[in-house]
């Protein structure tokens, strides 16, 4: 094993976990797979996609306060996460990165 240089700048975590679907405390039974999808596509319309990594995570142990979010590595993390906190995200996290 060796460690190497990451060709990215950020990873972007998104709960999707859906472990058991009847469970609307699971972040991706609340929001978290519709989250993961526009900031995917928000980050590849930017021209982004190889800078910042946008990664579904499986559960985070922050179920009942999802969607959870986290930014690494300035380990920042959100929780109930909406449509309109993931603009405020873009904002900060993804329109701020220098290529
Ligand atoms: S399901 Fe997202 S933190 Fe547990």
């Amino acid at each position: 094993m060796q460690p190497f240089p990451a060709t990215q700048k950020r990873l972007i975590l998104v709960c999707t976990s859906q472990k058991n679907l009847e469970d609307p405390t699971l972040c991706g039974n609340c929001g978290g797979l519709e989250l993961h999808a526009q900031l995917k596509e928000y980050v590849n319309q930017k021209g982004l996609g190889k800078t910042i990594r946008v990664v579904k995570s499986g559960c985070l142990d922050y179920c009942g306060k999802g969607p959870i979010v986290s930014i690494q590595p300035e380990n920042e993390w959100y929780n109930r996460v909406t449509r309109e906190d993931l603009k405020k995200i873009q904002e900060k996290w993804v329109d701020t990165i220098q290529h």
